[in-house]
């Protein structure tokens, strides 16, 4: 049976036969003799997802102090249904990733078209050609509950195999880099085992070149300057990879600027990813108790915030917005954890802060869910069949990538509640969370299965015209900080609404004059870490008895007459809950 490979774009590509293998080798090999015959070193890099791509990309756009390029690389991805189709892309020139940053397709279609320094492949045979490899393949770490990370494992296997093949396939002199986020001690202790036992059984004498550099890679603006211009750690199993590995990287990255950090083991390096990230999700974690303590007690969190950041010591401290998304913060402290018990052997028990932190930031969204519930409730509406509108699909401000976000959450803990959902969002077109739920993220690990209720979220589709999104809903979830957001009237919010809605910010994206006019609108308004909104509550509802009191003054005078601001106030105030 033909099987093919859709793009998101809709294309179909037929995914490659046994006859195609022969011909694409052959096709290899001649663009390879016709490089190296101009001195261009062949980097294969394996992978050709969020990192791999834009990473084939730099290399391909390394030149020396000339000008003149250095690297042929040529990325491999799997011919998989799900993936074939970045092949055919990339080789079009098309970045196979959509990114904010417009060096991405600019460079992409620089290096294919004009360099001609970069292509594509689905053959794991152009490993035989490679002088280096860069292994960018996933690693996840997947969940078996909702909010106990310990309650799951590494998934190495796309890792492993890759390892194996490239083993099967490189000759001995070839530099293996794993850039691909692991489990501290895979290098030396998963990947390193393999490579000798494939050697040991094609009679390869002598040690594997491989070594670990980790991705910092940042989605948004400057994504292609977060993998070219900035610092990078790196080690080598041996004294030679790790010469190599300094070598390659001094070549592809800018270590003038950003000097490479260059660690004794693997391990070390590893480790040093996974720390950085754990780090940062702790930081963010252990705001969630603040946040709630904030709320309970009438304090403005993003004020508190502010106030400390000014000292120098405590600038990095950070709001933490619903949940902590992306790939990379939710499974990386994961990583670490199981690496202690099933990679070193350990059975203590050593770590309390990292599982703990990503626990909490794998469950803080929900909280958003009961305060949309509360907020409805004061207005006198049940949350099911609400009409609620969120905006902001993705994990971060001003991006379009939606992997674990905490709008997703919302969504699904929602809906579980009765509620009928819309999203916004100017980056995302499709939300593949929901409109594939059943096969994305892989391993039927998707978060659907921890909710009740979800089938109907197959048909979510994401609004692009806010105006049209606003209409008739109940409710808006502020979720993201997209610069679309930051800005919002409440008149014109609530004039397209079609009267008061609630509103719950989680992201600190109101300032107390919004907040304001959206009571004296007759809305509702909630957030998180956002107690203060209480007193601007009741100063709005001290002003509407104010007039009440002036109006029963005025009728005893017999004098009538109101300005508008107090009418309007008046009758949307009338709306205005007594409850918290
Ligand atoms: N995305 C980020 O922001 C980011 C940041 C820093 C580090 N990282 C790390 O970089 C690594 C890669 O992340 P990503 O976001 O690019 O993942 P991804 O899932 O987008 O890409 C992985 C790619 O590898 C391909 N692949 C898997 N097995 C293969 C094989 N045997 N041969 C060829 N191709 C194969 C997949 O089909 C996919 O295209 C991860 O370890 C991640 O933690 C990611």
């Amino acid at each position: 049976m033909t099987e093919y490979s859709t793009s998101p774009t809709g294309e179909k590509f037929r995914l490659p036969t046994p006859e195609d293998y022969s011909k694409e080798f052959e096709r290899l090999k001649r663009l390879v003799d016709d490089r190296r015959a101009r001195g261009l070193e062949i980097v294969v890099v394996m992978g050709l997802g969020f990192v791999g791509a834009v990473m084939a990309a730099v290399v391909a756009d390394a030149q020396d102090k000339d000008g003149n390029p250095t690297k042929f690389v040529i990325g491999m991805q799997r011919p998989s249904t799900r993936s074939f189709w970045k092949t055919p892309f990339l080789n079009r020139g098309i970045s196979p990733v959509i990114s904010e940053d417009p060096e991405v397709p600019f460079m992409i279609n620089r290096c294919v078209n004009e360099k001609k320094t970069l292509m594509a492949t689905y053959t794991y045979d152009a490993l035989k050609l490679a002088d280096a490899v860069i292994v960018d393949v996933q690693c996840d770490y997947l969940k078996e509950s909702l909010g106990n990370v310990r309650d799951g494992r590494a998934d190495m296997e796309a890792l492993e195999k890759s390892i194996e093949i490239i083993a099967q396939n490189i000759n001995a002199q070839t530099l293996v880099l794993i850039e691909t986020t692991v489990a501290p001690g895979t290098t030396e202790q998963v990947a390193y085992p393999i490579m000798k036992k494939v050697f040991k059984k094609r009679g390869i004498e002598g040690e594997a070149l491989l070594a670990h550099s980790f991705e910092r890679v940042m989605p948004g603006k400057n994504y292609v300057a977060s993998v070219r211009d900035f610092w990078r750690v790196c080690s080598g199993v041996n004294e030679e990879a790790t010469r190599r590995v300094v070598k390659f990287l001094n070549e592809v990255i800018n270590t003038e600027k950003y000097p490479l950090t260059v660690l004794d083991r693997p391990i070390e390096s590893e480790t040093a990813k996974i720390v950085e990230n754990s780090f940062r999700a702790t930081i963010l974690a252990f705001m969630d108790e603040w946040s709630l303590f904030a709320e309970r007690n009438g304090v403005d969190l993003t004020k508190v915030i502010n106030a400390i950041k000014v000292r120098p010591t405590h600038s990095n401290i950070m709001f933490p917005g619903p949940g902590i998304g992306g790939y990379c913060l939710p499974k990386d402290g994961g990583l670490g954890v199981w690496a202690y018990r099933h990679i070193h052997g350990f059975e203590d028990d050593i770590f309390k802060i990292t599982p703990l932190a990503i626990n909490i930031n794998d469950t803080r969204s929900l909280h958003v869910a009961q305060l949309t519930r509360d907020a409805l409730r004061n207005m006198g509406r049940p949350i099911a069949s609400a009409e609620i509108l969120l905006l902001g699909a993705s994990y971060r401000e001003d991006v379009g990538d939606t992997r674990y976000s905490g709008s997703e959450l919302i969504v699904r803990r929602l809906t579980e509640m009765g509620a009928e959902l819309r999203v916004h969002d100017p980056y995302v077109l499709h939300w593949w969370e929901f409109e594939k739920q059943d096969e994305y993220p892989g391993n039927s690990h998707g978060l659907k299965r921890f909710f009740r209720g979800q089938e109907k979220l197959k048909d979510l589709r994401v609004e692009q015209d806010l105006k049209n999104a606003l209409e008739g809903t109940d409710a808006i979830i502020l979720a993201v900080r997209h610069k679309h957001y930051l800005n919002l009237d409440p008149d014109e919010v609530v004039g397209n609404a079609g009267g008061p809605i609630a509103v719950i910010d989680c992201f600190g994206i109101l300032d107390d004059e919004r907040i304001k006019r959206y009571f004296e609108l007759g809305c509702e308004v909630k957030g998180l870490g956002r107690g203060h909104v209480k007193r601007i509550k009741d100063q709005v509802r001290e002003k509407r008895e104010q007039i009440l009191i002036d109006i029963s003054v005025k009728e005893e005078k017999r004098d009538l007459s109101l300005s508008s601001e107090d009418l309007e106030l008046l009758s949307n105030g009338c709306k205005l809950g007594t409850e918290d």
